[in-house]
């Protein structure tokens, strides 16, 4: 009798705290592709990481269009060895074994890892044992890899939690975040799935609300919600997902559409202190295929009228009386203390100019609630590049 191998299971990876917001979007997307019935609710394993059984239409939705996760990840084996010996055992018996033909002879790999460090040998010692593993087991089966580090085919993920040493295809080869429409060495911007999170926090509603980012920096919220509200790829040419090359999952990368919402047409309107950052903006929204959403200003905000941009929604066929100001205004790394809290005061009093709408904030300044006034309606503790952060938003 024949037996086959369980189809793993698909990893969401996020940061902490955001679980809700991951499983909120993957739903979205499926129920937009028509496969909603495929998804179970998820396991969540700790605070920032979502499993659901693997099912390749659900990968390829998620590692194509999800925004709010940081790593896409297709967890293969698992092993409770806790030494080198045993570990590359178990692990060659379950390769040799396992007849789902994620791999395809020629291709080259590499390994990396994350949080081993309880294991009992270094990082480099099990990124060697996992290697071997995987080309001897896999030769088992008449299937070749060899070791490619520097432009592999494939890209396996080694993760140590509750004891279990969790070998994983990343599925995008890349942190999600690194959509591809990013220059390096602009300003400090805002992670993108980050970004993506604050707009999934805030509850944005693209078809009826617009969003104004009045500290927009590089762009990066404007641009997000931008292509969250169209459901466009998370990938920008020549950037791919990794995955495309894998057999399990590349025909479906290719069929499915780009956007999945394309009759959904969001209003962004991104404003920007500094000429640098400006044009970084600028230059980021039309590399992100979003300049017919996202319109660019240039000024300090508090000399932004509110009738302007009032003017440009119903310029554009919106004539909501609500909307979403949303932004993570500069937290002190260079301003004073005193004209920061200037800046908070001067934003709260610019912001209640928008009687009905919301207004959300990533802040990391403890000064910020009281002197932008009034009182959040939610205030989430989030995580910034190891900043201790909050998402607080006002009804104003
Ligand atoms: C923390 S950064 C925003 C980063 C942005 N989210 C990104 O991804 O690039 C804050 C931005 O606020 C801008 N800023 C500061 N004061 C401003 C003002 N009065 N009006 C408009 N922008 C301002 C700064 O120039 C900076 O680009």
């Amino acid at each position: 009798m024949s037996t086959s191998t369980a189809p793993g299971y698909l990893r969401l990876i996020g940061f902490s705290g955001t679980n809700k917001v991951m499983a909120g979007e993957l739903s979205r997307l499926t129920t937009r592709a028509g496969i909603s019935h495929c998804l179970p609710e998820p396991r969540k394993d700790g605070l920032g990481s979502l499993v659901y059984p693997f099912d390749p239409h659900i990968a390829a939705l998620a590692v194509r269009y999800h925004r709010t996760s940081t790593r896409v990840l297709w967890d293969l084996y698992e092993s409770r060895a806790t030494r080198l010996e045993p570990l590359y055992d178990d692990l060659v018996r379950q390769i040799r074994d396992d007849d789902r033909g994620w791999g395809q002879s020629g291709y080259g790999i590499s390994v990396t890892t994350h949080g081993v460090q309880e294991f009992a040998a270094g990082e480099r010692q099990i990124v060697g044992t996992v290697k071997n593993a995987l080309i001897d087991g896999s030769k088992q089966r008449q299937v070749t890899f060899h070791v490619n580090p520097n432009a592999p085919d494939l890209w396996f993920d080694v993760r140590l939690r509750d004891q279990v040493l969790a070998v994983s295809i990343d599925l995008a080869g890349r942190p999600m975040s690194q959509r591809g429409y990013r220059r390096i060495g602009g300003v400090a911007p805002l992670n993108e799935s980050l970004a993506a999170v604050l707009v999934m926090l805030s509850r944005h509603q693209p078809r009826t609300e617009p969003l104004v980012d009045p500290m927009a920096g590089s762009g990066t919220i404007a641009i997000e919600a931008a292509c969250m509200g169209r459901a466009t790829p998370v990938w920008v040419a020549p950037r791919t997902a990794a995955c495309e090359k894998l057999p399990a999952l590349r025909s479906l990368m290719t069929e499915m559409p780009s956007p999945l919402f394309p009759d959904t047409q969001p209003i962004v309107i991104a404003n920007e202190l500094t000429e640098a950052a400006h044009s970084l903006c600028k230059e980021h929204v039309s590399k992100a295929g979003a300049s017919a959403y996202v319109h660019s200003l240039q000024g300090d905000f508090r000399h932004l009228d509110p009738r302007s941009i009032f003017t440009i929604c119903r310029q554009r066929g919106n004539q909501s009386p609500r909307g979403l100001i949303l932004t993570n205004p500069p937290y002190g790394e260079r301003l004073k203390t005193d004209k920061l809290q200037t800046l908070y005061r001067d934003l709260g009093q610019w912001c209640r100019q928008f009687r009905g709408w919301k207004a959300a904030f990533l802040i990391a300044n403890p000064n910020f609630v009281d002197a932008f006034g009034g009182r959040p309606r939610i205030v989430k503790p989030l995580s910034n590049a190891n900043l201790r952060s909050s998402f607080v938003l006002y009804d104003l």
